[in-house]
């Protein structure tokens, strides 16, 4: 299962491909099945079905818990940092966490929550989010981690989307120098739902919170009085394991359905070999884990391969910009996944911040979220990694469950910006806009896959037929990543960013549609169109050009009015940075806005238009261009 030459790499890919099914049946055969599968694989893209290990009953919560028991049980599976470096750092051993699972399972139970159920998690990076977590996997209740910072209207909507009937979080969140209210962001959630039954509040900051009788449930309370055995649900390998929603081209964004077997199978296989893990090594991965990053790399991948996961509660720059690198220093971290974003953030304050503290435990860099660009890269490498210190890119996506395209640490030889080869069992392919495959090498296309791997998403909660149009009828037969990509001389990939409609602002996915959407409930909005331009440090900013009733009296409070509902109806992470107040928008006589044009000119482009003949109004672009009203 471990890869360790480059010569194996290219023995496994071949086998991936030539024997799929063989090769991914090895791999599931080292975790811990209660009943072998009857079938590796069965597929038909252009159903969007797909199975992997069919009729095998696992739980995936002994093979990230129980199964270390014996061997591991002394060896701390999380390291808490809270958000204040002050305050201690937590150890959790496997026995603990254990036991806490256990416990808190046995509390959902209590409170009527079943297999196939849903569940709501909305937490900050305390510990109690791991724990809630597989505690639901451990009953076979369907978790749906929404992350700390979006709004109540965003929780609503997608509490009602999976009918959720219980929520799990905290009075409230730390986060650098601010407290944020999470237990109040919840009650106006569940103003709008009715299908929520119970609620456990975990106490975080001590902020006096509102606890409704017969519904909200202190967490410390309940789990002192039940019983600390709980087994594992059997679970299909089909049966679902999470829905984890995610941003697309339309408003709405879609309940990614991953299930048990294939997921962890994944999840494992990608963390072991792409970060060439090995025993005791100390893993950071600092996403959040309300975002499919921290699902695979800090709480499954890392537990089912009995590693000791990071868990930091706070923020890169709080109370300086040298908190990752203190972190390292402290919890002598060998395994370092972060993001383009926090890179270039952290690069911009100096290298004063890096120096104060020894890194020498570092033995692997990672990368993920959005394109790395060069002088980025060697930042990392170089000042973070001592140039010396392996850098694994890693391209993939929330649909596909962990890493697709990405070096093997220390394996694959790398090149900047390059998320370099597939890994075993992934066959990417270059299409134009016919859906004709790209072959040879120096070519660029759109990105899609052509054969299943065991973590590619399985459907969109409750809606098939969406995950059928999103991801497989775009070119039919093939899975759609909705990613631009170039493939060099060497046959190595490079991702060029999204072909869709959808912006990734600091790492974050988000629908231009879903701005608008936001921007044209604001009181005296029109019209909105929402484009990303590129942005020194969140990789694209979000430029929006906005219709009004009205001119505008004072357009600086206005632009603070409409982030302040984005803020409401999405969160502080959609909040546009630039708004333009235009008079009209280009568009086609058939009424669509042609993007094209807006982006150009939110990059300053504006002497490169292209053809604008076929716009209805070509005047408009010219009232843009000079900044309208
Ligand atoms: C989109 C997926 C699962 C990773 C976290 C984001 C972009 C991701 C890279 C990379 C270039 C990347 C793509 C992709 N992306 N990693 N290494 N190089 N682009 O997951 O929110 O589902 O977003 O992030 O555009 O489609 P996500």
């Amino acid at each position: 299962m471990r890869i360790k030459t480059f010569e194996e790499y290219q023995v496994a890919y071949k086998q991936s491909v030539d024997d799929p099914e063989g090769f991914w049946a090895e791999v599931a055969q080292q975790f811990q099945w209660r009943k072998p599968w009857k079938k590796v694989l069965s597929w038909d893209f252009h159903e969007a079905n797909v199975k992997w290990f069919e009729g095998g009953v696992m739980n995936i919560t002994e093979n990230a818990l129980d199964r270390h028991l014996a061997e591991r049980g002394n060896q701390p599976a999380i390291i808490w940092e809270p958000n204040n470096p002050e305050d201690q750092a937590v150890s959790i051993s496997y026995n603990v966490l254990y036991d806490r699972v256990c416990r808190f399972a046995n509390v959902l139970k209590k409170h009527g929550v079943k297999k196939g159920d849903r569940v709501c998690i909305y937490l900050p990076m305390v510990p109690e989010l791991t724990v809630a977590v597989l505690s639901c996997a451990r009953i076979g209740a369907i978790h749906s981690v929404v992350f700390g910072g979006f709004s109540a209207k965003s929780i609503a909507d997608r509490i009602n989307d999976a009918a959720c009937t219980m929520v799990i979080t905290s009075d409230g969140a730390f986060r650098g120098s601010k407290v944020i209210p999470m237990k109040e962001t919840v009650d106006a959630a569940l103003d709008q739902c009715d299908t929520v039954k119970n609620v456990i509040v975990m106490t975080r900051t001590r902020t006096p919170v509102s606890m409704l009788k017969g519904r909200d449930h202190w967490w410390e309370e309940e789990v002192k009085h039940v019983d600390s055995n709980c087994p594992a649900e059997p679970m299909d390998a089909e049966d679902t394991l999470f829905i984890l929603y995610t941003s697309g081209s339309t408003g709405k964004p879609k309940g990614v359905v991953h299930t048990c077997g294939g997921y962890m199978v994944y999840a494992s296989y990608t963390f072991a070999n792409v970060f060439q893990y090995q025993p005791g090594d100390i893993h950071f991965c600092t996403a959040d884990i309300g975002w499919i990053t921290g699902h695979s790399y800090i709480v499954y991948g890392p537990l089912c391969n009995g590693a000791t996961s990071v868990v930091f509660e706070g923020i890169p720059t709080y109370p300086d910009a040298g908190r990752f690198w203190q972190i390292v220093e402290r919890h002598k971290v060998n395994i370092i996944y972060t993001a383009p974003t926090a890179i270039r953030s952290l690069m911009s304050y100096g290298l004063d911040y890096v120096k104060k503290y020894d890194l020498s435990s570092l033995k692997t860099l990672g990368s993920v979220g959005e394109p790395i660009n060069e002088e980025a890269w060697h930042w990392f490498k170089d000042n973070i990694g001592g140039g010396t210190c392996p850098l694994v890119d890693t391209w993939w996506q929330t649909e596909n469950g962990g890493i697709m395209i990405s070096p093997l640490a220390g394996i694959t030889p790398e090149k900047p910006t390059f998320a370099t080869l597939p890994l075993p069992g992934i066959q990417p392919v270059l299409v134009d806009e016919n859906g004709k495959e790209i072959e040879g090498n120096g070519v660029s296309g759109n990105l899609c896959v052509k054969f299943p791997w065991p973590g590619i998403i399985r459907t969109t909660y409750g809606d098939h037929e969406r995950c059928k149009q999103t991801y497989f009828s775009t070119y039919p037969g093939m899975y759609f990543t909705g990613d631009g990509c170039m493939r060099d001389e060497d046959g190595y990939y490079r991702i060029t960013g999204r072909v869709d409609d959808v912006l990734n602002v600091s790492g974050h996915r988000i629908g231009t549609a879903e701005v608008e959407n936001a921007i044209n409930m604001h009181l005296g909005v029109v019209e909105s169109a929402v484009v990303g331009y590129a942005h020194d440090i969140k990789g694209q900013g979000i430029y929006a050009y906005v219709i009004t009733e009205e001119i505008p009296d004072d357009p600086d409070m206005f632009r603070k009015d409409i982030a302040a509902t984005v803020s409401r109806i999405i969160g502080p992470i959609a909040k546009p940075d630039k708004v333009q107040f235009v008079t009209g928008l280009p568009k086609t006589r058939s009424g669509k806005i042609m993007r094209r044009i807006l982006r150009k000119i939110s990059e300053g482009d504006v002497n490169n238009l292209g053809d604008i003949s076929t716009l209805l109004d070509p005047t408009v672009v010219e009232d843009i261009k000079k900044g309208a009203y």
